[in-house]
């Protein structure tokens, strides 16, 4: 099955080819036009900018991907949650070339995607992953933070989940105070390489809370009063201690949930698990303890068209289709059953 997936809910305009058969998914071709460079002198994402840029790339990116490969048989495309301007883009333009090419279309959720990252291996490699239930879905990212029970496929239910700020929020946020541009986790997670990370003392919220949820807000101001109060602060040691105290926070509750829910696997996926330590804790931690551990290609780490792809196969595999005229974009939509 061929099927040209959409992602624009944040600030990439995302598009992809696959191929995906019962001997595994393929990702033909992905590219990604990013707005990052438009956004960073704001420190973030303006929505209104966002959904103007999306509507500039969205065709010459699919014209990009598709490079004269004949019609595909599904396309797929993000419809939420994310922000209303990226989301009507790709939404439209999926409904209107389902509607010109005759084809159907579903619409994907955007975490959904990130938990389907795990099983694509890079751009032009079929790969057949499987997901062992029940799994535990730690999603990290810039918009979300949550941990997930995916009993089979499309069956959630939230365990825990940001009571503030994102975890990847956290990072841009911290990465701010450094004066580092805008997405400050990548940087944030080089300069640590070169600091202590038990160099500083900073909180690990709702560590030891009874339940599953996060909280990052108090850990960016224990940061700021940091800075404030020690003006010859090391900038690696400030890095590698903040980005600790968010592992030690991250891995803690998903290995607590782990054991609370028999959990056969864990699964990573959202921007932040582009973070070397991060990874390393929950792959070190599933060796040990006979779990499996499926974390994201490098290509997929980020917002990406391929994950929406990989998404909208297994709903295909169940007649699940959405009829383009009852597509809509849902800025709110959450992925678990409330
Ligand atoms: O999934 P994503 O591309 O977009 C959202 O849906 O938010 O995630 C972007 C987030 C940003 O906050 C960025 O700072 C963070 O992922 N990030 C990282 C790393 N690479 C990206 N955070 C920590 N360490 C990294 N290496
Ligand atoms: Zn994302």
């Amino acid at each position: 099955m061929k099927i040209l997936a959409i992602e624009s809910s944040c600030d990439d305009t995302s598009v992809a080819l696959l191929d995906c058969t019962e001997e595994g998914l393929l990702v033909i071709a992905q590219k990604t036009a990013s707005q990052i460079d438009v956004h960073k002198k704001y420190g973030g994402v303006v929505p209104e900018i966002a959904g103007r840029k999306h509507a500039e790339a969205i065709l010459p990116v699919i014209e990009e991907v598709m490079n004269n490969q004949e019609k595909p048989d599904l396309i797929a495309v993000t419809s939420g949650p994310g922000l209303i301007t990226g989301l009507l883009v790709g939404v439209e333009v999926a409904k209107g070339l389902s509607y010109l090419w005759d084809i159907p279309v579903i619409g994907v959720n955007h975490i959904e995607g990130h938990i389907y990252s795990v099983l694509l291996e890079e751009i032009g490699s079929r790969t057949a992953k499987e997901i062992v239930f029940p799994a535990v879905c730690l999603i990290a990212s810039g918009g979300h933070t949550e941990l997930l029970l995916m009993k089979d496929h499309g069956q959630y239910e939230l365990i825990g989940k940001t009571r503030d700020d994102a975890s990847g929020e956290a990072f841009d946020k911290v990465a701010k105070l450094l004066g580092m541009e805008y997405p400050g986790g990548p940087q944030i997670a080089n300069m640590a390489k070169k600091g202590k990370s038990n160099a500083i003392d900073f909180p690990r919220p709702m560590i030891d809370s009874n339940d599953f949820d996060f909280s990052f807000a108090g850990l960016k101001t224990a940061v700021l009063y940091y800075l404030r109060d020690n003006p010859k602060y090391t900038k690696e040691d400030v890095c590698a201690s903040f980005e600790q105290a968010v592992v030690d926070v991250l891995t803690h509750k998903t290995i607590k949930a782990t054991k609370k829910y028999n959990a056969k696997t864990i699964i990573l996926g959202g921007g932040v698990s582009n973070n070397e330590k991060l990874r390393s804790t929950l792959e070190n931690f599933s060796e040990e303890s006979g779990l499996h551990f499926l974390k994201p290609n490098k290509a997929y780490t980020m917002d990406n068209a391929g994950m929406i792809g990989a998404s909208a196969y297994f709903h295909a595999k169940n007649n699940n289709f959405t009829d383009w005229k009852d597509l809509i974009a849902d800025p709110n939509w959450k992925v678990y059953q409330q």
